[in-house]
């Protein structure tokens, strides 16, 4: 069976059937987790989760199309969204353009997220006619840590449910496929979702059930991250299981059981 596409997405919404999407940056993980989601996301948080940054700030093109690349490899039938990192596509709609084709090019992704509201419509427009498919990504944008000064949950302020809505619809009507809605209060969640002038799917993170997706990222649902945000349930609890078994390596080589006959070469 052939690899899902941007469309089919889009078809899950119509249908009524939720989207599931995990993150994923490594060629072993994305192939656990491919069967069981529509789109796989080689999300920009790979700078925090596994280069230990304090925002996605610093992340590159170059590191974005490496763990896609990889990601790539271990799938075969999940879409693969790849995001665009910081300043890679905010100068223009040309150099958004060139950049989104490189990773097309250089990854076999089907589609490129970018964060940001109604001002990159007309970008998002610019690639979708050229042949790009585009997730957007509203609400709680990490990329803009710096100006919206650090990591908070969106809806709260009195012009915010207009101001998310007509980013939503912006985007929508550009040709976006999807839209991340990530750390949005439920109330203002729901309007964006149940909008019909939002046709794209909505896909949830921190941004309630009523969206017609959810996403995390897999390392804080696998229990493998130390700190997590609220909206992160804990389907796992990983970084207990890896603990026990490198203490009970390290115990069995202490006491001179490991390596047994079973892993010697005769
Ligand atoms: O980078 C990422 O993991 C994301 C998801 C949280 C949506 O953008
Ligand atoms: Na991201």
């Amino acid at each position: 069976s052939r690899r899902l596409r941007a469309v089919d997405i889009g078809k899950r919404k119509a249908e009524g059937r939720k989207i599931i999407a995990l993150t994923a940056y490594h060629a072993h993980t994305a192939g656990i987790v491919d069967p069981y989601c529509d789109f796989i996301l080689v999300g920009d948080s790979l700078g925090m989760v596994m280069h230990g940054m304090e925002s996605t700030i610093p992340v590159t093109l170059e590191m974005m199309i490496l763990q896609a690349q990889a990601v790539i490899r271990g799938t075969s039938k999940a879409l693969v969204v790849v995001d665009m990192p910081f300043g890679s596509y905010e100068a223009s709609r040309e150099q958004a353009f060139l950049n989104a084709a490189r990773v097309l090019k250089e990854t076999g992704a089907g589609a490129i997220k970018m964060e940001g509201g109604a001002h990159f419509a007309e970008t998002v427009a610019f690639l979708v006619q050229r042949g790009v498919p585009v997730m957007g990504h509203i609400g709680l944008t990490p990329q803009a840590v710096n100006t919206m000064g650090g990591f908070k949950v969106q809806g709260r302020a009195p012009d915010d449910e207009r101001r998310l809505l007509e980013d939503a619809r912006a985007i929508s009507e550009a040709g976006a496929f999807a839209i991340v809605l990530e750390g949005i209060v439920e109330p203002v969640a729901r309007a964006i979702a149940t909008s019909p002038r939002v046709t794209a799917a909505t896909i949830g993170i921190g941004a309630s059930a009523f969206c017609d997706g959810q996403i995390l990222v897999l390392e804080d649902m696998l229990g493998l991250s130390e700190k997590t945000p609220k909206f992160v349930r804990q389907f796992g609890s990983l970084r207990a299981h890896i603990e026990d078994a490198v203490k009970a390596y390290a115990d069995e080589v202490r006491a001179g059981r490991f390596p047994a006959d079973d892993h010697t070469y005769g």
